[in-house]
């Protein structure tokens, strides 16, 4: 059974160009997973489909209902699934995570509002928070699109190679090295001879190195 993925959103056409084009679509294509866009608005109860109101105790913006929420996670959960709420106050996604994530079997990802959402939707029918960086989105249907793309990458099948997954920026928790292709010369600027060479073993020696020190400079914090 592929991984199934359900998005509730109330901008589910986000969502269209993005997992029609490129690996992600292919892969959907092919069927290593499946994704299913909801619009939270369908279990909207009101007849404005009203979606959120002002929050209790006073402040700015308004917050998600819990109602409509509710009632669109009792339909589309399954036994086990993992409920997943996007928010920038939640566990920072890392690779380790997203890896873990592509071997579930059902997830759900309620994308939340700009202001928020009711606390009960966080207590009583998410089992974890995720924040794809600290800054704040305008809601959270980028940072579905984004967390989708990264698990991704690591269902089998998903990436043509995949060689292509094990030598590349956080897998060793170094940035890439730089890479080349044709011309050899371009505008007057060359390839590093080295890589012309045809010598493997001082190849993987001068990319390992371009990595130390690309780290060193744009990333510091990972060599630690
Ligand atoms: N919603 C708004 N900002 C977000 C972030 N940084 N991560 C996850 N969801 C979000």
């Amino acid at each position: 059974m592929p991984l199934t993925i359900d998005v509730l959103t109330l901008f589910p056409r986000m969502l269209d160009g993005f997992l029609a084009e490129s690996i992600l679509g292919k892969g959907i294509g092919a069927g290593h997973l499946k994704v299913t866009v909801r619009d939270l608005r369908d279990w909207a109860t009101d007849k404005h489909r009203k979606m959120d109101d002002r929050p209790f105790g006073g402040g700015a913006g308004m917050v998600m209902l819990p109602e409509p929420v509710f009632a669109a996670m009792e339909q589309v959960q399954t036994p086990g699934c993992r409920r997943i709420y996007l928010t920038p106050d939640g566990m920072p996604l890392s690779p380790e995570l997203a890896q873990e994530l592509s071997q579930q079997q059902h997830l759900v990802l309620l994308s939340g509002h700009y202001e928020g959402i009711d606390q009960r939707i966080r207590d009583q029918i998410i089992d974890q928070e995720i924040s794809i960086g600290d800054y704040v989105l305008t809601n959270g249907t980028v940072a579905a699109a984004v967390l989708i793309d990264a698990l991704a990458r690591f269902i089998p099948g998903v990436l043509g190679e995949e060689k292509s997954l094990t030598h590349e920026s956080f897998t060793s928790k170094l940035l890439d090295f730089p890479q080349y292709t044709r011309p050899a010369e371009f505008r007057g600027m060359s390839v590093p001879e080295i890589l012309l060479s045809g010598n493997h073993a001082e190849i993987e020696k001068w990319r390992h190195a371009r990595q130390v020190e690309k780290t060193r400079q744009v990333r510091p914090d990972l060599l630690k």
